[in-house]
């Protein structure tokens, strides 16, 4: 009997990739990969290995998730190596868990091999800390959208002082449009972060009232990233000392 691996290929940059996630992906047989898995770090894998794309499309989610599943069966019986490559961290929103029991049900041994989220990653790249001394001192890492293409109970954050959207680009204007009913200043600021650490990265810095008004274009996937601490950007990535020195004074 073979084995899976799943394994976490971060948020883009092959550079992230963890040194056991290499070495693993390098001797694989059989690679099955998600669409937000980067071609640069498909391109790192065994030359010989069957690289198999599975993408979800809309309204499919269930069928494919299904071939998934028994592509793993099929390839692990054979007694082939086989990773199931997830970007980010296999067990953050991307039905890693489900995978692994499956598997395990199945008699086929599993190894779980972690990935660098991009929930944490792509702001702190961004120049965005989920905390800062005196500014947050909590974050959330929430689905913008669950299986039923309802929001979360946004109730259940109120509380928070840093929110991290996933997948929350489609449903951005009700997202905001809630956050404010709860009580969140209009004002408060609001990052997306498109493509985190790969050469496609794009910021768009913009407010709740305005995401809520429709007025920003933002293109999935994002990370969206909502609080005061999105205001540190334009200080740690700043030119100058004068601007960098407001953070350090405080
Ligand atoms: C199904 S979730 C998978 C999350 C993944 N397991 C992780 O830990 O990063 C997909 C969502 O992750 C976010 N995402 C993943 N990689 C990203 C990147 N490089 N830049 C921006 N957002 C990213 C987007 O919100 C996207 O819609």
């Amino acid at each position: 009997m073979g084995k899976v691996y799943l394994l976490g290929a971060g948020p883009g940059d092959p550079d992230l990739l963890t040194i056991k996630a290499l070495r693993i992906l390098q001797s694989a047989d059989v690679v099955l990969y998600d669409r937000l898995v980067s071609p640069e770090i498909l391109a790192l894998a065994n030359p010989h290995a069957l690289l198999i794309h599975t993408g979800k499309r809309h309204g499919q989610q269930e069928e494919i998730q299904n071939e998934i599943n028994s592509l793993m069966l099929e390839h692990a019986s054979q007694d082939k190596t086989v990773v199931r490559l997830k970007s980010g961290d296999p067990l953050v929103f991307g039905r890693g868990a489900e995978e692994w029991a499956l598997l395990q049900a199945h008699g086929i041994q599993v190894e779980l091999v972690p990935g660098i989220s991009s929930a944490i990653s792509v702001p702190a790249l961004a120049g965005i800390p989920l905390t800062c001394r005196g500014i947050a001192s909590s974050f959330a890492v929430i689905t913008g959208h669950n299986q039923k293409s309802e929001t979360p109970d946004w109730m259940k954050f109120r509380g928070v002082d840093t929110l991290v959207i996933l997948m929350g680009v489609e449903n951005r204007v009700r997202i905001a449009t809630e956050l404010i009913a709860l009580g969140r200043p209009a004002s408060e600021p609001v990052a997306f972060i498109e493509r985190g650490s790969t050469d496609r990265e794009r910021v768009v810095i913009s407010t709740l009232a305005e995401v809520s008004r429709g007025q920003v274009d933002v293109v999935s996937p994002a990370v969206c990233v909502v609080g005061e601490v999105v205001r540190l950007r334009s200080q740690l990535c700043a030119n100058t000392v004068e601007e960098q020195g407001v953070l350090i004074a405080r």
